[in-house]
């Protein structure tokens, strides 16, 4: 990541943590911008501020311990009332979300479904005049069966590749489930594609986030730049 990129991430996490207020359950993302955010936290936790978390995976859930969090599972909270979470891109004006890439797309999704409020946390980089301009949709797929899945892809038009590691074997998520990363040749009606494909036996959610953000602080270098749904 550039210093620049760091910059922009930086400015839009630290405007994210900026909104949480004592006595909130807050959604905690994944990614690089949603660690940034989740230090800025653990600073204001150190100076008083009162929150319970809800951290959308291991990786998030060692870093927000680790600056002083306090860490709750989905079942001892009765509600979100606010998530802070990158994306790996924003389509403008929808604020449609593609988002996975780090592999923790089902909890992040949960998650930003029940918060009473989703705040997604990028730089300028990452907003895209088409979903599916820079990057494939994550789908998260039960090992058991998966190649069918890879198939029924392939008939929805998807180009799909098993995420794997760099020691080749396949990527697990948290919930130890295998991701194809599919790629379609234009994406021209998210919501059909995203119902399309969360019918598919065998997969559990994909990295098509629609109408669930509230606002998008895009950093900058030097400042942020508020973005907010334009109704359907
Ligand atoms: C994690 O699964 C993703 O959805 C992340 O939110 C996304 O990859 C953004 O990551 P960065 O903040 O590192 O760009």
């Amino acid at each position: 990541m550039t210093a620049d990129a760091r910059r922009a991430k930086e400015n839009a996490a630290r405007y994210a943590a900026a909104l949480v207020e004592s006595g909130m359950v807050v959604g905690l993302g994944s990614g690089s911008t949603a660690e940034l955010a989740v230090r800025a936290l653990g600073e204001r936790v150190r100076a008083g501020l009162d929150i319970v978390t809800v951290p959308t995976s291991r990786r998030t859930e060692r870093l927000a311990r680790l600056v002083g969090l306090v860490v709750r599972e989905p079942e001892a909270v009765d509600r979100i009332d606010l998530t802070i979470d990158g994306a790996d891109e924003v389509h403008e004006p929808s604020l449609a979300l593609l988002k996975g890439r780090g592999g923790a797309l089902v909890r992040e999704k949960l998650v930003a479904s029940v918060a009473r409020r989703v705040v997604i946390m990028v730089d300028e980089s990452k907003l895209v005049p088409r979903l599916g301009a820079r990057f494939p949709v994550p789908v998260e797929v039960l090992p058991f069966g998966w190649t069918w899945c890879a198939r029924w892809l392939e008939e929805l038009g998807g180009h799909p590749v098993l995420r794997c590691r760099g020691n080749g074997r396949p990527f697990r998520s948290d919930n130890g489930n295998f991701i194809l990363d599919v790629r379609f040749d234009s994406i021209d009606e998210p919501h059909a594609l995203a119902r399309a494909l969360k019918a598919l036996p065998g997969v559990v959610d994909h990295g098509i986030f629609l109408d669930l953000a509230d606002l998008v602080v895009v950093g900058t270098t030097s400042d942020v730049k508020l973005l907010r749904p334009v109704p359907r």
